[in-house]
């Protein structure tokens, strides 16, 4: 499959396509099951409650968490001895994504904690703490080959920033800032290595990636958000003009 390119495509479809052992690293942010947060009176309607999804076909909270462990199994397949992986969850579902880590065949390694400093804030009479926090789940497949560790004060399983916003804010409900993905990214794998994003959004990993002089493949379901990831691609290439890398595509 040509890389540095995001097929407009259902990924477990996609998926089958990508040669075994070929990925280094896989960053992603799948859908969350929405239905929860449905059943939670005057959540609906903030950007910030990022439960609130649009996409959202499964039919149970089962048939959701098979979805999941069907993309994680072809992930494993995919992935080079010694990568890591990263999938962003929330708190309703993370000991979920953990045991399906494993389930898969990759070693469940941390929980990552990313403290939103700006959340909705909490409201009196719904009686329930903001929704501050966002999880990210480290798994590799064996030992972790690459680990470009930083000073010891930024290995932290922590991390804060507020939620996406200014100029790197798209249409995107659930898009996360770059400030919180790039720093991982940078951690566990190197320069022209490929990183995989089987739920792509408006994009945030595949600019990551061209951000870091790493290549990417990506799968995204939504022709809007193709759109926005094709907006994107082409600021990126307006802002770097002497940009060495292959050209990003959409297909
Ligand atoms: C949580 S969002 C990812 C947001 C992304 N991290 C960003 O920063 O923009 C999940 C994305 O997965 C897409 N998606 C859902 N099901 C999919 C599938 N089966 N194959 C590919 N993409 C899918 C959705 O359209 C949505 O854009």
């Amino acid at each position: 499959m040509e890389i540095n390119c995001i097929y407009k495509t259902n990924c477990l479809h996609g998926l089958k396509n990508i040669d075994d052992e070929s990925v280094d690293l896989i960053f992603t942010d799948p859908p969350y099951y929405q239905k929860r947060a449905q059943n939670i009176k005057n959540l609906k309607n903030h950007k910030d409650v990022v439960t609130e999804f649009k996409f959202d076909g499964y039919a149970s909270e089962e048939e959701y968490l098979q979805f999941i462990e069907n993309v994680l199994h072809e992930c494993y397949r995919i992935a080079k001895n010694g990568a890591s992986g990263y999938l962003w969850c929330g708190d309703d579902f993370v000991s979920y994504i953990n045991r399906i880590v494993e389930k898969a065949g990759f070693r469940f390694r941390k929980v990552i904690h990313w403290h939103k400093t700006n959340p909705f804030p909490a409201i009196h009479s719904r009686k329930m703490f903001a929704n501050s926090m966002e999880l990210l789940v480290h798994f590799s497949k064996e030992t972790p080959k690459t680990w470009n560790h930083k000073p010891v004060n930024e290995m932290h399983n922590f991390i804060e920033s507020p939620i996406c916003m200014g100029k790197e804010r798209k249409e995107h409900q659930t898009q996360k800032p770059l400030k919180v993905c790039i720093p991982f990214i940078e951690i566990s794998s190197n320069e022209n290595d490929l990183i995989l994003d089987p739920f792509t959004g408006s994009g945030t990993t595949a600019i990551a990636a061209l951000m870091t002089n790493r290549n990417f493949i990506g799968f995204e379901i939504d022709s809007v958000y193709c759109e926005i990831i094709a907006e994107r691609f082409k600021e990126f290439l307006l802002q770097n003009k002497n940009f060495q890398g292959k050209k990003p595509k959409i297909k």
